[in-house]
């Protein structure tokens, strides 16, 4: 099958157009991978909200969309000072309503997911944890207490399916699965921490589906009819989740349908 009609279900389904309608008049977001296929495609999505006040665009290169509401800048998730240079000056401003953490890394140059233990590597696995795991705490650690104190407001990461333990049927791909399943536990873990301080505010995992971006492109051949998501449909389903959920389900992970990934 052709790749343009395994994409062409969600491309007719797709609507430029979305209202957080939990969220206050005038919220504030950030959406941390802003160059990344889905990071863009939420930067759109928000950007067509009328109730979105704005935007922080942020990503490693310093590409993100460009528009009235879009304040661009640059984070590099490998390097703490980076997280605080972009995020201190976010939160002076006041609170934030909703943050998506949108980066991820599954294969560089030099390294790709495991197929055998054999090809464990541990300059490969530290990369992989730190753009997927500790870059993402980090940016809780710097903005979950910049929620509002009342009101809805959402902190939620990009996870995937497999990091589910319970899941993992096939194997491979120890170094990104290990890293989502140790993000997925920071959320958990955080969530107890939140429901504390911040009663209306929930934090989760999100998982995107298969998405045509540059980090799926060398591993979609075998993606079913109608399953390979373009960046804009998977991030309008995301948007649509993170609308419906409420602090009671904080600490967990969805998919683009809402529906739950189990540990
Ligand atoms: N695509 C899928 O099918 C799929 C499926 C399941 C889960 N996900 C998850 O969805 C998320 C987004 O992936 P995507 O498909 O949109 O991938 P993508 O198009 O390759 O985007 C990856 C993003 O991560 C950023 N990034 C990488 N290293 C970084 C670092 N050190 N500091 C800051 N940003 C960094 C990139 O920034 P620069 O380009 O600016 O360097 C880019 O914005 C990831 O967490 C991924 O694991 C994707």
């Amino acid at each position: 099958m052709p790749l343009f009609s395994r994409r062409v279900a969600a491309l007719t389904q797709h609507r430029m157009s979305i209202t957080l309608r939990s969220l206050p008049e005038n919220y504030r977001a950030v959406i941390v991978g802003a160059s990344g296929g889905i990071g863009a495609g939420l930067v759109r999505h928000l950007a067509t909200d009328s109730r979105c006040g704005e935007i922080h665009a942020l990503s490693r290169s310093g590409n993100a969309p460009s528009g009235a509401k879009i304040r661009g800048g640059r984070i590099d998730l490998e390097d703490p000072a980076s997280i605080a240079t972009a995020l201190d000056p976010v939160t002076a401003e006041g609170p934030v309503h909703l943050v998506i953490v949108a980066s991820g890394v599954l294969h560089g140059e030099d390294f790709g997911p495991e197929k055998t233990w054999r090809h464990l590597d541990a300059a490969s696995m530290a990369k992989v944890f730190a753009v997927n795991t500790t870059g993402p705490a980090l940016v809780a650690s710097a903005l979950l207490d910049a929620l509002p104190r009342e009101g809805k407001s959402v902190f939620a990461a990009l996870s995937a399916r497999v990091g589910s333990i319970s899941d993992n049927r096939l194997g491979g791909w120890h170094a990104y699965r290990a890293s989502k399943a140790a993000l997925n536990q920071i959320i958990r873990t955080c969530s107890i921490e939140l429901t504390r301080k911040r009663r209306d505010a929930l934090i989760v995992g999100l998982h995107p589906g298969t998405v045509e971006t540059g980090l799926s492109e060398p591993f979609r051949d075998n993606v079913p009819d109608g399953k390979l998501f373009t960046p804009d449909y998977s991030a309008e389903r995301l948007l649509n989740v993170i609308d419906t959920l409420t602090p009671e389900q904080s600490g967990r992970c969805f998919d683009w349908q809402g529906e739950e990934v189990l540990p």
